[in-house]
């Protein structure tokens, strides 16, 4: 099986999947500010996705472009036999490179459905749904995950059962799921799940996430520690949207707002509600003179046409 992940220099960054931002447009600018080793899909729900009516919103999710490679599907749910049937349709999609299983998202209707989060406190299940993966895909198969549920000494027992399922790659967010975001991230905690994923299993590239701001923060925790293989980045890319530039510099305002345009002109229906759109508008319009009187009028535009002719004027 061709494995990408043995291919990465190391540490190699990832775009962290974000629900309604990391979609196949915001990929594209990102890949064209300044590009991370991997990119991965915003999360699809495997029962949405094997639905007999299928779902065009949650098929949307799969679509690539070409700049975003290699590009990670990740999957959410709680039954193993949708998790079987959309890594098969996965595999025959031929885009991607490999699967993830989203274990660890916090958000109250996924936990509730038994998904995500849920998963941490289900490890029978979590090992039937990554077997079920795994036997049916042809990709490499990965988790992300969360230190624990409630607390952050879960981690051992929780990472230990991840790792002996032989995945290609384990991305901890070194929270636990109670914690939300609202604590720092447990760096303290990597040369010790560094000793577990060397005892347990070697070959799974370990990928850590949490408060990483840019490459250069992501290679100064690497000179750290060494054993990690990755650095997934998430809101970094909110604050910067060249986090992953090699050699990094100010942008000037005519870069940012050439970013801008070019991530308008992406949008695949001009006439599709633009509300949603419009959080962007802070990641470009920041940091110079004007931005906050300019991000104003952009919050009135109606259309990508109107952004634009703001833009350009
Ligand atoms: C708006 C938003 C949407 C997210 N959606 C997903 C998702 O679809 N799948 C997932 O695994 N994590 C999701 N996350 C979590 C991020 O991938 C990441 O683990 C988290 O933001 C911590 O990393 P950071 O500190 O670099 O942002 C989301 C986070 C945010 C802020």
């Amino acid at each position: 099986m061709k494995n990408f992940w043995n291919e990465l220099p190391k540490p190699f960054l990832i775009l962290a999947p974000m629900e309604d931002v990391t979609n196949a447009a915001f990929r594209q600018v990102v890949a064209r500010a300044a590009r991370p080793e991997v990119f991965f899909t915003e999360f699809i729900n495997v029962s949405g996705f094997v639905h007999p009516l299928g779902n065009a919103s949650v098929s949307r999710r799969l679509q690539t472009a070409p700049t975003d490679t290699p590009i990670v599907a990740q999957i959410w749910g709680s039954k193993p036999a949708d998790f079987a049937l959309t890594a098969a349709k996965i595999c025959r999609m031929e885009q991607f490179a490999g699967i993830d299983i989203n274990m660890g998202c916090p958000d109250k209707s996924v936990v509730k459905s038994g998904g995500g989060a849920a998963l941490i406190q289900n490890p029978k299940l979590a090992v039937e749904i990554i077997q079920a993966v795994k036997n049916n895909s042809k990709l490499p198969v990965s988790v992300k995950t969360r230190l624990g549920y409630s607390s952050i000494d879960e981690w051992q027992t929780w990472q230990k059962i991840l790792l002996e399922q032989d995945l290609a790659a384990l991305s901890i967010h070194l929270r636990t799921k109670k914690e939300m975001s609202k604590v720092p991230a447990h760096y303290q905690l990597i040369p010790d799940i560094i000793q577990l994923r060397d005892s347990v299993a070697p070959h799974t590239k370990l990928i850590v996430n949490g408060d990483i701001a840019d490459r250069a923060a992501a290679e100064k925790l690497y000179k750290v520690f060494t054993g990690i293989d990755g650095c997934m980045i998430g809101r970094g890319v909110f604050q910067n949207p060249f986090c992953f530039e090699k050699i990094s510099r100010q942008h000037s305002e005519t870069e940012l707002l050439e970013l801008l345009k070019f991530h308008l002109s992406l949008l695949e229906n001009p006439n599709q509600n633009f509300e949603p759109f419009k959080k962007f508008f802070k990641i470009y319009i920041n940091n110079f003179i004007g931005a906050k009187e300019l991000r104003a009028k952009l919050m009135s535009s109606q259309s990508p046409d109107q952004a634009l002719q703001l833009l350009n004027f």
